[in-house]
């Protein structure tokens, strides 16, 4: 794949991460660009794109501080969709530094047509440092309300650049390396293989069911490959099990499982997001049900970060309501379900 890399007012092709990115992708079969764009002198948006004309067109886009917010000018003029659109550090404003404002300031007051740049850029990735000493999280936050992508704030990560220690920068590779498709036939022995090298019974017939069920529309399957090897899944339950969402058609987001050697790489997040996407197409709100026993505290994490709040109606077992004072064995159908509006 073709991977542009766009650097920063006054950066370079040779700062932060991203001789280390170039090493590392190239390595991995991709071809990278990082092109050096005019700064200070002549920086401007329509200069930059100008420089960015001259490359083969990119399967993936990844920005650093205003190179970031320059991504945004070229997906507003693409005419097909990008793969992937990673924003590092993104600068949506001003940000108290005159001279950096004076040069910034073409790249993010611009009317942008956001629907455009939404349909263009692929999966949409936001990192930024919690304590940026130069943008504050309401940049990241801005352009997250703008193109609804999936974003992670990067405990004292600073400017996410060379000077915070971001020389390399391996969440960059989880995150071009994940590709997500649809269950197809060929992947049913894969799984049930690979859940049982680490000891969890999952056997293929339960895959070769969810096949069927994905061809008779009832449920969705789909897959995680990290680097072409099957590292999680998740499926879209079209009509829950669970009555109050159900009777309000609201699809359910239903066993989720990511492979212990993938866990804590953003796996089981994009498959959400992209179940999410799926969903969006058909329903406002989607639904979640979690359990309660410490087995599930990574998902309860997960998904309160991800914006799920409880439906209100409590615990269940099994799908049902618990009275007070009712008796039921605490193991994995005790559950609370969980919306989002989407
Ligand atoms: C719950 C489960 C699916 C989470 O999968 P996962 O792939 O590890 O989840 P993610 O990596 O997306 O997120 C986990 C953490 O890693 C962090 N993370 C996200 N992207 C990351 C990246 N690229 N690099 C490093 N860490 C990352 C997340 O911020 C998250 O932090 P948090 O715990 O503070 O929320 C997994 O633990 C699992 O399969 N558990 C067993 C089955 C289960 O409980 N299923 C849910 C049923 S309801």
């Amino acid at each position: 794949m073709n991977i542009t890399i766009i650097h920063g007012t006054r950066g370079s092709p040779n700062i932060n991460w991203f001789p280390w990115a170039r090493e590392v992708f190239t390595q991995a079969g991709h071809t990278v660009h990082i092109p050096a764009m005019p700064t200070p002198e002549n920086q401007t948006a329509q200069n930059w794109l100008e420089v960015y004309n001259t490359l083969p067109p990119a399967d993936i886009l990844i920005g650093h501080s205003i190179g970031a917010t320059f991504l945004l000018h070229v997906l507003q003029h693409a005419k097909s969709p990008v793969k992937k659109s990673i924003f590092v550090a993104p600068v949506m404003g001003d940000i108290d530094f005159p001279e950096y404002d004076a040069l910034n300031k073409s790249f993010w007051d611009f009317p942008f047509d956001w629907a455009h740049i939404k349909a263009m850029a692929g999966d949409i990735t936001i990192l930024h440092g919690d304590n940026d000493p130069y943008a504050p999280l309401t940049h990241p936050q801005k352009l997250r309300d703008l193109v609804e992508g999936d974003y992670s704030i990067i405990k004292d990560g600073e400017h996410l650049n060379g000077e915070a220690g971001f020389t390399e920068f391996p969440m960059l590779a989880d995150i071009i390396n994940l590709s997500i498709r649809p269950l197809k036939a060929e992947d049913t022995e894969i799984i049930a293989e690979a859940f049982s090298e680490q000891g969890w019974n999952k056997p293929a017939s339960q895959y070769e069911r969810y096949l069927e069920q994905q061809t008779s529309g009832k449920r969705t399957t789909l897959v995680a490959l990290k680097d072409n090897v099957f590292a999680g899944y998740v499926t879209i339950l079209w009509e829950s099990h669970y009555a109050p969402f159900r009777e309000n058609n609201i699809p359910e987001i239903s066993d989720l499982n990511v492979l212990k050697k993938f866990q804590q790489q953003g796996v089981a997040t994009q498959l959400i997001r992209a179940a999410e996407k799926m969903i969006a197409r058909k329903s406002p709100t989607l639904g979640i049900g979690v359990g309660l026993l410490k087995d599930y505290g990574n998902a309860q994490k997960l998904y309160y970060r991800l914006g799920y709040v409880p439906d209100s109606n409590g615990a269940t077992y099994n799908c049902e309501p618990i009275e007070h004072g009712a008796r039921r064995p605490v193991d994995d159908d005790l559950v609370l379900w969980l919306r989002k509006a989407i």
